[in-house]
């Protein structure tokens, strides 16, 4: 790689710290209204940093949810186009009390900065932007055509940036995608991913009786919601974790040699990681199935909450006259949230115990992804990584969403390369989230070679 980049990226080191940590220090939960303002004031972060780096064009896309922040450096011809895809929101943070600092108060530890967003996902858009920026000071130009979009309703589903990119195939064009939002493996073994899930969430509403009841009274001849409601769950999924939806497991994705034997030889390793950081002594579910699969191509279904009835204080003889839950599933890549929905939905209809009224909601969805190693631009990424590393990443899929990688894929036919410098062990959505500092330095060199490698 150039040796001035590299000299220049070492030398600003801290300074790269304090730039995310100041925009750490911005709340911008992007699914919690009164933070709209936070949201955006992190939106103008980037804008400007986009700026002082030196791109042309840079604007903030208003529409009906969080602004996008877009900008683009297109000044050389003969070059390929790069199109960066990032998000400056981030998630609630309750538990709050479980923190040992507050999330919006940034501090490192131990080679680690710790806030909200450190790793999902200001710390690695913090990645590009300095690799951005080194290039630009060094050479006062970029190696490639750079496009940049950034989005602020990750988290909340993230409505605004799909009709976007339906809308303005034309302005994202590009030979190329890099996203930032994953984890690697470990440090010992790097991996770039090749595949996530997508995501339906989904509302389930039981009726029952017109209105509470005395459960002596009625008990015995009364509907209750919430208990249909648990059968429906168990009956959706089983002990076996297997789920009842027809369709549900048939996959198209291609898996290479290489990556089953990585699913072979990390067993035993990924099962203890997950163990340890699950504080648990069991997996659950499919056990039959390599833990890699389960997590990376398999199906889930979820219950993220019940609400209904009677929880207070003491003890209170009620039969509640509705119930809801918050369901969602994972999806193999290759299968349509919306296809999905509607099987979801009749399977409820067909499993829902006699005698309520059900309505389901499709609050969103997002389609997985399925990269081929056998691209140039995942070819240059892993030679990237390899280089300052020093080892070979391995190509492994991970389990969560990120549905734009999806529309990159299929809307813009654009080959996308998920370059995560997260770490399993960073604690993304939970308390104490982290982004360890020799991520952020390793990272930023990666992503500078890369962009070298891409020139022609
Ligand atoms: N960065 C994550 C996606 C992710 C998580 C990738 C774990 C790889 C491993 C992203 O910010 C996220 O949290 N996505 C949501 C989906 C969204 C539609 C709410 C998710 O996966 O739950
Ligand atoms: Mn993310
Ligand atoms: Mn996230």
């Amino acid at each position: 790689m150039n040796p001035t980049v590299k000299e220049y990226i070492e030398k600003n080191r801290e300074r790269y710290v304090e730039e995310l940590v100041s925009w750490l220090k911005i709340p911008s939960i992007s699914t919690l209204s009164e933070h709209s303002g936070d949201v955006r004031d992190a939106a103008v972060w980037a804008e400007n940093k986009l700026k002082e780096i030196g791109f042309p064009r840079v604007e903030l896309i208003e529409g009906k949810g969080h602004p996008l922040v877009y900008a683009e450096w297109l000044e050389q011809e003969n070059q390929p186009t790069i199109l960066f895809y990032g998000h400056y929101d981030v998630q609630p943070v309750d538990p709050l009390g479980e923190w040992h600092q507050g999330p919006f108060d940034p501090y490192i530890d131990e080679g680690n900065v710790y806030a909200r967003g450190a790793t999902d996902d200001k710390g690695q858009v913090m990645v590009v932007l300095a690799a951005l920026e080194a290039w630009a000071q060094i050479e006062g130009k970029l190696p490639v055509n750079v496009k940049v979009l950034l989005e602020g309703e990750e988290e909340a589903g993230g409505a605004f940036v799909e009709q976007f990119v339906h809308e303005n195939g034309e302005q994202l064009k590009a030979d190329g995608a890099l996203i930032c939002d994953t984890h690697m493996n470990s440090i010992e073994q790097p991996s770039l991913i090749c595949g996530l899930r997508g995501i339906l969430y989904t509302e389930i509403h039981v009726r029952g009786a017109a209105s509470d009841l005395h459960s002596g009274s009625y008990g015995g001849v009364a509907p209750n919601p919430l208990h249909a409601l648990c059968l429906l769950v168990s009956r959706l999924k089983g002990e076996d974790g297997r789920i009842d939806i027809p369709g549900i497991y048939i996959s198209s994705v291609q898996v290479t040699e290489e990556e089953r034997r990585f699913w072979e030889s990390n067993r035993e390793p990924l099962q203890r990681r997950l163990l340890k950081e699950m504080g648990v002594k069991e997996l659950v579910g499919e056990n039959h199935i390599l833990p890699h699969k389960r997590l990376g191509i398999r199906p889930t279904l979820e219950v993220h909450g019940i609400r209904g009835g009677f929880t207070g204080e003491g003890a209170k003889t009620v039969i509640p006259a509705e119930a809801l839950a918050k369901i969602s599933i994972r999806l193999p890549a290759g299968l349509k949230p919306d296809d999905v929905f509607l099987r979801f939905e009749k399977a409820v209809q067909q499993k829902m115990p006699k005698g309520y009224s059900v309505e389901v909601r499709n609050l969103h969805g997002g389609a997985g992804v399925s990269v081929s190693p056998d691209n140039p631009y995942v070819e240059a990424a892993a030679a990237a990584v390899e280089q300052s590393y020093g080892i070979r990443p391995v190509f492994m899929r991970e389990g969560g969403s990120i549905p734009i990688a999806s529309l990159f894929h299929e809307l813009l036919g654009v080959p996308v390369v998920l370059m995560g410098f997260g770490l399993p062990e960073d604690g993304a959505h939970g308390p104490n989230e982290k982004f360890s500092l020799s991520q952020l330095y390793n990272g930023i060199h990666t992503v500078a070679d890369y962009l070298g490698r891409l020139q022609k």
